[in-house]
């Protein structure tokens, strides 16, 4: 593998921005094999320990984040009309990004965005079920009718078969925390339709066991730890 600028390799296995990687060198927080560095173009192999705010970078790792989704912007790598939310990252690359697990172009919170095509399949698979947690409002109060129904597994429809049971927690009169192991087609808003009430605000708060980080503004994100990639 061919070498690469000490601030493109840093950027490449960070995600952070030109900018960050350059006030980090020059604040003295990067290394290359243990010699502190402070040429943002020094060219390095692919083999070099690069460390950075102590911690050791691999070379052309895959990357990965979790993103603060807004309203307005959609969960795809291209979009004639609106915003994506790949534009909402300073990254290297974005176009070999793509998005595990969409939300609706109204919806906000949680979104997975990876270059690593094995871990994202295995966030998305019904086989793998990963719970996906929403908190929704909706336009109506919350019946307990509904909530046996949606709990039993409601049916939507053109769907072959009814939805696996939700677990359904009432957080207020039309407010509620919706889990789901599926990923349909505008499933929890299809839920609450099938049970004839509608959902004004989506927002997604956990996949799995990782959770929005509550540091995170709208349309801010970070880097996962390796803890957090491990869920998966
Ligand atoms: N269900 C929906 O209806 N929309 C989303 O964005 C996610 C789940």
């Amino acid at each position: 593998m061919a070498s690469l600028r000490l601030d493109r390799f840093i950027g490449n296995t960070t995600g952070l921005s030109r900018s960050h990687v350059h006030r980090a060198i020059r604040r003295g927080e990067v290394s290359v094999d243990g010699v502190a560095a402070s040429d943002a173009g020094l060219q390095v192999s692919p083999s070099a320990r690069v460390e950075f705010q102590g911690r050791t970078l691999t070379a052309f790792e895959s990357r990965y984040f979790m993103l603060n989704k807004p309203i307005g912007f959609v969960c795809s790598t291209e979009d004639p009309t609106h915003r994506t939310v790949l534009q909402l990252l300073d990254v290297l690359n974005p176009a070999k990004l793509h998005i595990a697990g969409r939300l609706d172009v109204d919806a906000t919170g949680l979104v997975l965005i990876t270059d690593d095509g094995e871990w994202s399949h295995r966030v998305t698979s019904p086989r793998h079920q990963i719970a996906k947690i929403y908190r929704v409002t909706l336009n109506e109060p919350l019946s307990d009718i509904a909530i046996a129904a949606l709990q039993t597994g409601i049916q939507l429809k053109g769907e072959p078969r009814p939805c696996q049971p939700a677990a359904i927690e009432r957080v207020e009169n039309n407010q509620a925390r919706v889990t789901i192991t599926e990923g349909k087609y505008h499933q929890v808003k299809r839920m609450f339709a099938a049970v004839g009430n509608s959902v004004t605000t989506l927002h997604r708060e956990q996949i799995g066991e990782l959770m929005l980080d509550p540091v995170l503004a709208s349309g801010a994100y970070r880097s996962l730890t390796s803890e957090e990639i491990s869920y998966f």
